[in-house]
């Protein structure tokens, strides 16, 4: 497991009920963080709040919906009820549809933006505040390595995934100096419940085969770049865009 000291603070883990959001959430706390586990299912955010804490960690669930700006005001005041609001990994994400552009469905367009792009707007909006008044903070957003190539048929899920790279890259010009480091992760197709639900098992396969290491990555892999950039041991990154993807954009 990769330790880094994130003790005496709070890490908000939008999405971290399944998948990638879920072993950020188990790792953040493992190394000392107090989690507020935040999914648009309650259920899912209660289970890896309990798991945390049976495993001795500190952690909160809190259900919504991080497409309602309001939420994003919401999960600040949970996670300072925990402790000062020094992370937040702005996880929570989508697949949308499946077609061309021609012919891609109006409102799932508008979901993925409102959910990967619009959300963690509304998000950092209201991390930013809290993070200034502590001193500073970290915050990573979840982007993908389709923030930096397309793939056919998921255009509104490509275009959300670029989009939030110019927003992160803003936020840190605006804010770095204030003391909160913001970056961008891009993970490569990882075996979470998001893609096995939208890919069949011959997409699966051929994708995995796409990566230099021929297989899909983990969630833990991916955590383990995220706790990194989240504590104090990334002091001088930010504004940055770090691929976790096997080699898939090296090809
Ligand atoms: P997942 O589907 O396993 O987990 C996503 C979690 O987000 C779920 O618990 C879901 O309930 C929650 N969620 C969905 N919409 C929400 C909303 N509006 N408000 C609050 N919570 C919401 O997905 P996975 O694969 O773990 O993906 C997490 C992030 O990683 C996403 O941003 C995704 O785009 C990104 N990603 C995933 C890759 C993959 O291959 N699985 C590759 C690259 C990036």
């Amino acid at each position: 497991m990769a330790t880094y000291d994130v003790a005496g603070r709070s890490a908000i883990v939008t999405g971290g009920g399944s998948g990638i959001g879920e072993a950020i959430a188990l790792l953040l706390a493992a190394n000392g963080a107090s989690v507020l586990v935040a999914d648009i299912d309650p259920a899912a955010a209660e289970r890896v709040a309990k798991e945390i804490t049976a495993a001795g960690g500190t952690a909160a669930p809190f259900a919504g919906d991080v497409a309602d700006p309001a939420v994003a005001d919401a999960m600040v005041a949970a996670a300072e009820e925990l402790a000062p609001l020094r992370i937040a990994v702005n996880n929570a994400g989508i697949g949308g549809a499946n077609a061309p552009v021609g012919e891609y469905p109006l409102d799932s367009w508008q979901q993925v933006m409102d959910v990967n792009l619009n959300g963690v707007f509304y998000g950092m909006r209201a991390q930013i505040p809290a993070m200034t008044a502590h001193g500073g903070g970290s915050i990573v957003n979840i982007a993908s390595v389709l923030g930096s190539v397309g793939i056919a048929g998921s255009s509104a899920y490509v275009t959300a995934k670029h989009g939030l790279l110019g927003l992160t890259k803003n936020a840190a010009l605006e804010h770095s100096a204030a003391g909160v480091r913001v970056t961008a992760v891009g993970p490569g197709f990882i075996g979470t419940p998001l893609l096995r639900a939208n890919l069949d098992q011959e997409t699966q396969d051929f994708l995995a085969g796409q990566h230099a290491t021929a297989r899909l990555g983990t969630s833990e892999e991916v955590a383990a770049l995220v706790a990194f950039l989240a504590s104090d041991a990334a002091s001088f990154i930010t504004g940055s865009y770090h691929l976790v993807d096997g080699g898939y954009a090296a090809s």
